[in-house]
């Protein structure tokens, strides 16, 4: 029995141990945020997500979960869903009465966030670890292990009587525990097995550059966008010929709709040292062959020694004929 997992992570990692050929997300987890106005105005918002994709919402008014995807019940049965579902609802209902009820117990003062993230994640070696972190106001307030509450440094004595409190309900220690160390690790197996085929499909990069805004005077910003890759993992970098430039800048990187990804690689130069620098791009979907985009490309002064000199030379060659022929017609006597 204790065998299974890792007989399970064989199937999910084929190639044995070698972690790096797994791309794709290797977490779930649920989030709540319960926003509490005053003493009579409450909102749950809840969702589900595979490391930052989200694949389930919760409809408060309805207390239902809201499949985002065709795959998103995993491998799970019907019966299991609805009983997992039935604890979430009365969990939402049961935490806003609690929290109403023992606000000024608690000297929670109005406006209120709660912030709530539970789920679990494949670790090194194929064992999955699960957990729970609760926050108010931004700020860490509590965590779970198993059969233990454990309050934050930050969530001071509060944190320490709140735990106390919910130490007193084995029911509900009993369901936490449930969902943790069992519910969740089957269902993140059931569920990146059921959604393999886009979690761990490749899409390529599109790459383009373009000038950003002048960081001063005698100066350039060069940008390169990177867009639309699957999975997350890139690596975006201003070289001059095989040597890499220190001085990248990365953005953040930004979803698109589609599940996959952007990032802006920015390069402070002098202007003068802008020609002759490439952006390049490293994705596992581009199998080893980088995009590589110059700036100011040596073509371009190519073209320009075109576009400029041979036309002056042939109207420098028209001037010296029509001058010689002159000449010859004014030598004939
Ligand atoms: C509570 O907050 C809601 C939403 O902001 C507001 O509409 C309502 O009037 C407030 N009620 C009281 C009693 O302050
Ligand atoms: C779903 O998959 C998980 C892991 O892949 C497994 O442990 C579980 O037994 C499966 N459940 C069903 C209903 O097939």
């Amino acid at each position: 029995m204790l065998l299974l997992p890792f007989q399970l992570l064989a199937v999910l990692f084929p190639g044995g141990d070698s972690e790096d050929a797994f791309q794709g997300p290797t977490s779930f987890h649920v989030n709540q945020i319960s926003s509490f106005a005053n003493s009579t105005w409450a909102r749950n918002q809840g969702s589900g997500w595979l490391d930052d994709l989200q694949i389930h919402g919760w409809d408060s008014d309805s207390g239902t979960a809201i499949f985002l995807k065709p795959w998103s019940k995993g491998n799970s049965s019907d019966e299991e869903i609805a009983e997992v579902v039935e604890i979430f609802r009365v969990y939402f209902f049961g935490f806003t009465q609690e929290v109403e009820r023992r606000a000024s117990e608690f000297q929670l003062e109005y406006p209120l966030e709660i912030q709530v993230i539970a789920g679990c994640e494949l670790r090194a070696g194929g064992s999955i670890g699960s957990f729970l972190r609760g926050a108010i106001g931004g700020l860490d307030f509590l965590s779970f292990g198993k059969d233990t509450c454990v309050p934050s440094p930050e969530g001071g004595s509060r944190a320490q009587h709140v735990c106390a409190l919910i130490m007193q309900y084995q029911a509900v220690i009993d369901t936490v525990n449930m969902l943790l160390f069992d519910n969740f690790p089957r269902y993140l197996l059931g569920v990146l097995d059921a959604g393999k085929a886009e979690l761990q499909r490749q899409v390529k990069p599109e790459a383009w550059l373009s000038r950003g805004p002048s960081p001063g005077p005698g100066r350039l910003l060069l940008v390169c966008h990177v867009s639309g890759f699957y999975p997350k993992p890139v690596r975006v970098r201003w070289m001059r010929g095989e040597q890499e430039q220190p001085g990248t800048q990365h953005s953040d990187l930004l979803p698109n709709a589609d599940w996959t990804w952007y990032l802006r690689a920015t390069l402070d130069v002098a202007a003068g040292e802008a020609a002759g620098l490439s952006c390049r791009v490293t994705h596992s979907s581009l199998e080893g062959r980088d995009i590589i985009l110059l700036w100011g490309h040596p073509i371009s002064i190519g073209l320009i020694f075109l576009a400029i000199i041979v036309p002056s030379l042939i109207v420098l060659l028209c001037l010296a004929l029509w001058y010689i022929r002159r000449r010859s017609y004014q030598d004939i006597p």
